[in-house]
């Protein structure tokens, strides 16, 4: 038996054991499983907040809502971020009201508060008014743990958090080789999406559904099961690679002109006339052109990456609810988070970070080519617009199992041995709600 992966990684470090507990349909739409997520989960962890680019001068904000909350980053004399409750503590009424913005002072639309941007009340009305005497400089907004990594703005509602680069583990340290912090986000789509956010989790913690769902892939991704790394760390996040530019092994007979794979071997200098017949040839030949010509084509980024990093597709799950999808010049944030009052719906995050390809002012992306220019987060309404070919697959599925949980006939689960992830998913989650039944 293999005992190291592609990567180079022992696969029993990563493999741990899993109870197989049963996967109930009614964690998907039960009031208890929303309540107990909250308190155990959502209050507890590391979310992303916004980009950390977007923050310049002092006062500037991001805002970011999740369940009921809303939190404000804002950005200090010296650069660094400090988060808060976005409730003004006269008589709480939310303070920013838009996910990206700044001022000198963070004004309340209700009362006229105003706050400096370390959260200290700097100006009220009429401040001789109040027991005491003025509030000012006594009174500060409720700060919350914040730091920035990646290019992000996290926060976390917990006092007693760990800090990030040890809530990341091995995956914070992995991820580090993409220099995140030095990409642009190029597209940034957000939708309420009529599904429990744990069923748009169990799509990402696994890849049997990519022949079925995603058969527009295999041109250019290796989804044969005998060639996907599948890892599951101690913090509870996981990552799966997948070969790039590599036609599935499901498909060995493939003809490479017919391949988006034929461009990629054009771009790196390459005739994909000397490929047919053997199509699974390519990657190699690529990552060698890649090694000897990025450089030179302006992919400086890959002098800190390893071989798989610079042609495969390795894409994290951080637990609970961010799917990083890594691939060699971007990646995508594919993200659900629970609706303030609706268990059967969630809000789900498409966005895309890129390196500038020098010469060109467009990436290619989830959505194709792509303008390099930063955007701030477009709200869609679900089914009006694209979401991204592959994501609007992945949605239409979410929706229809929605349904499907709720029949008496679901009786919880039976999963194949590569859906190891969505399983040890639950039982964290089990373990973390204290439902067991
Ligand atoms: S609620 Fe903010 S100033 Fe009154
Ligand atoms: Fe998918």
């Amino acid at each position: 038996m293999t005992v190291e992966s592609f990567l180079g990684r022992r696969i029993a470090d990563y493999d741990p054991p899993v109870r197989g507990d049963r996967i109930t349909g009614e964690r998907y739409y039960a009031q208890r499983w929303a309540d107990a997520e909250w308190q155990h989960v959502w209050t507890r962890t590391w979310h992303i907040g916004g980009m950390a680019a977007d923050l310049e001068e002092a006062g500037d904000f991001l805002t970011h809502a999740i369940g009921r909350e809303s939190i404000v980053m804002l950005c200090q004399e010296d650069g660094s971020v400090k988060a808060f409750y976005n409730a003004c503590k006269h008589r709480g009424y939310r303070l920013a009201w838009t996910e990206v913005g700044g001022a000198p002072l963070l004004t309340c639309g209700y009362h006229g508060w105003k706050y400096a941007p370390d959260g200290t009340l700097a100006h009220v009305q009429d401040p001789d008014d109040f027991p005491g005497g003025s509030p000012c400089g006594k009174v500060k907004l409720e700060e919350i743990p914040c730091t920035v990594w990646g290019g992000f703005v996290w926060f976390s509602m917990d006092r007693d958090v760990a800090p990030l680069s040890a809530w990341l583990g091995a995956a914070g340290v992995q991820l580090e080789q993409w220099q995140m912090g030095a990409m642009t986000r190029v597209m940034a789509l957000k939708s309420d999406v009529p599904c429990n956010w744990k069923i748009i989790r169990d799509n990402f913690n696994e890849s049997y559904h990519l022949p079925t769902l995603h058969p527009q892939i295999a041109g250019s991704i290796d989804d044969a099961l005998d060639g996907t790394i599948f890892e599951m760390n101690p913090e509870g996040h996981n990552c799966m690679v997948m070969r790039g530019l590599k036609p599935s092994g499901r498909y060995p007979t493939a003809d490479i002109l017919e391949m988006p794979l034929a461009q990629a071997l054009e771009y790196w200098e390459l005739d994909p006339k000397d490929f047919e017949g053997r199509a699974s040839q390519a990657r190699d030949a690529i990552l060698a052109q890649k090694r000897k010509l990025g450089a030179a084509k302006g992919y400086a980024h890959y002098a800190g990456m390893g071989d798989s990093e610079i042609i495969d597709y390795h894409h994290y799950t951080l637990f609970p609810n961010i799917t990083l999808t890594m691939w060699p010049d971007g990646f995508q944030l594919l993200r659900s988070e629970p609706h303030p009052t609706d268990p059967e719906r969630c809000i789900f995050d498409h966005w895309f970070m890129a390196h500038e390809i020098p010469d060109s002012d467009v990436v290619f992306g989830p959505m194709g080519p792509t303008p390099f220019e930063q955007v701030e987060r477009e709200t869609i309404i679900f089914g009006t617009k694209t979401l991204g070919d592959v994501a609007d697959q992945d949605m239409s599925v979410a929706i229809g199992q929605q349904q499907g949980l709720h029949s008496r006939g679901y009786t919880g689960g039976m999963l194949a041995g590569q859906e190891k992830r969505v399983q040890m998913f639950h039982e964290r989650l089990n373990d973390l709600c204290g439902i067991h039944d």
